[in-house]
């Protein structure tokens, strides 16, 4: 198949496009488009085939459930048995936005899309290209990250390309994303509202706006494999480079001179070694090649960079990676999850 890849200009998106866009997914073709989280690979979230045919393209187990993006909050009663109270206030609060909410399934929804679960993930993107597309297309939009299962998530259109050219119908290039790490993920099928996945809107964020306790899922928070995390998608390896990567911890000179010495070991041994810095320590580090996440203090800028730079890593065939630690004040959580399912919990601490 050959995937068409198209741009679209967010602030003033071309009708003919989305158009043709949104008729590919009303006839059961599979779409890739721009989120403000990562890019999504969408199909029609309630024909059991589009979601085959989305878990044929990444290569991904059939029991790993997909999201279904909606457009307006009343589609939440097409794809939810029971639309919980919480998800009103938490809708009012944050969508469209980087929040997906667990709800009891609908028989709408089939179980291809759910991965067999009875429950539905349901969130409403906050990107104009996705929000245009899921109503052009009369649909609504199951949609993974629109990446080969295993690789980091997309926040370009050619990380899109690179994973799935000739798998799908179309690419719509929105350009970078804004955010670059998935949407947080709440259940509210729980007796305590529960956090899935660690994400932009924190738990903090959450239990303000619900007026209750919101936990964080214990078997996301164990750094080992005592507990599995409740989303399916949590347990896989994920979001990984090809290389070993090994995360270093402590204080910020003591970091710099042990990646340092690691660094000059492995290259004794002719291993090409990648680092992963900051703005304000590139300058100290001796690799192949020092990669910058941005400044320490954006921890925005270091969300939006991390996938890209995990690609990139594959690119230059590294052989060993270290990074710094981000435990940034407010996404900090978010932005460690990934790094540390990336380097498969392998962290020095100095
Ligand atoms: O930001 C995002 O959420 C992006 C964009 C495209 O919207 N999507 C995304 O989808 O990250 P995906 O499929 O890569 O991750 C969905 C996660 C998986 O870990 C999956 O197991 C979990 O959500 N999930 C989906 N439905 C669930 C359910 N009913 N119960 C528990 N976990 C669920
Ligand atoms: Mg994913």
């Amino acid at each position: 198949m050959e995937t068409k890849i198209e741009k679209v200009n967010p602030d003033r998106i071309d009708e003919e496009i989305i158009e043709e866009a949104g008729r590919l997914i009303a006839e059961g073709e599979l779409v890739a488009f721009p989120t403000e989280t990562v890019y999504g690979l969408g199909g029609d979230a309630l024909r059991p085939e589009a979601s085959r045919k989305i878990y044929a393209a990444k290569g991904r187990p059939s029991d790993n459930p997909l999201i279904v993006h909606i457009a307006d909050f009343s589609d939440m009663e097409r794809v939810a048995a029971k639309v919980p109270a919480q998800a009103k206030k938490l809708a009012e609060a944050f969508w469209p936005g980087p929040l997906t909410m667990i709800v009891p399934k609908g028989d709408a929804v089939p179980y291809e899309t759910t991965g067999g679960m009875d429950t539905v993930a349901v969130r409403m993107p906050g990107h104009p290209v996705a929000l245009e597309l899921i109503r052009k297309s009369g649909c609504l939009i199951a949609a993974p990250s629109a990446n080969t299962s295993g690789r980091p998530s997309p926040t370009e259109a050619k990380h899109v390309a690179e994973d799935l050219s000739g798998r799908i119908a179309m690419i719509l290039d929105g350009g970078p994303v804004g955010i670059g790490i998935e949407s947080t993920i709440i259940d509210l099928t729980e007796k305590t509202p529960m956090v899935l996945r660690p994400g932009y809107i924190t738990p903090g964020m959450l239990a303000e706006v619900l007026g209750e306790d919101v936990i964080m899922d214990p078997g996301i928070i164990a750094a080992d494999d005592t507990r599995k995390p409740k989303a399916p998608g949590m347990k896989y390896k994920h979001y990984a480079p090809k290389a070993q990567m090994v995360i270093v911890e402590g204080q910020e000179d003591a970091v710099i001179a042990k990646i340092n010495a690691l660094s000059a070991q492995k290259r004794a041994e002719g291993r090409k070694v990648v680092i992963i810095a900051t703005e304000e320590s590139k300058a100290y580090y001796e690799a192949d090649r020092v990669m910058s996440i941005g400044s320490r203090t954006d921890e925005d800028a270091i969300a939006q960079h991390l996938y890209k730079l995990l690609r990139e890593c594959d690119e230059v065939q590294a052989d060993e990676i270290y990074s710094e630690s981000f435990q940034t004040p407010r996404i900090g959580q978010a932005i460690m999850n990934r790094l540390l399912k990336a380097a498969g919990h392998t962290v020095v601490q100095v």
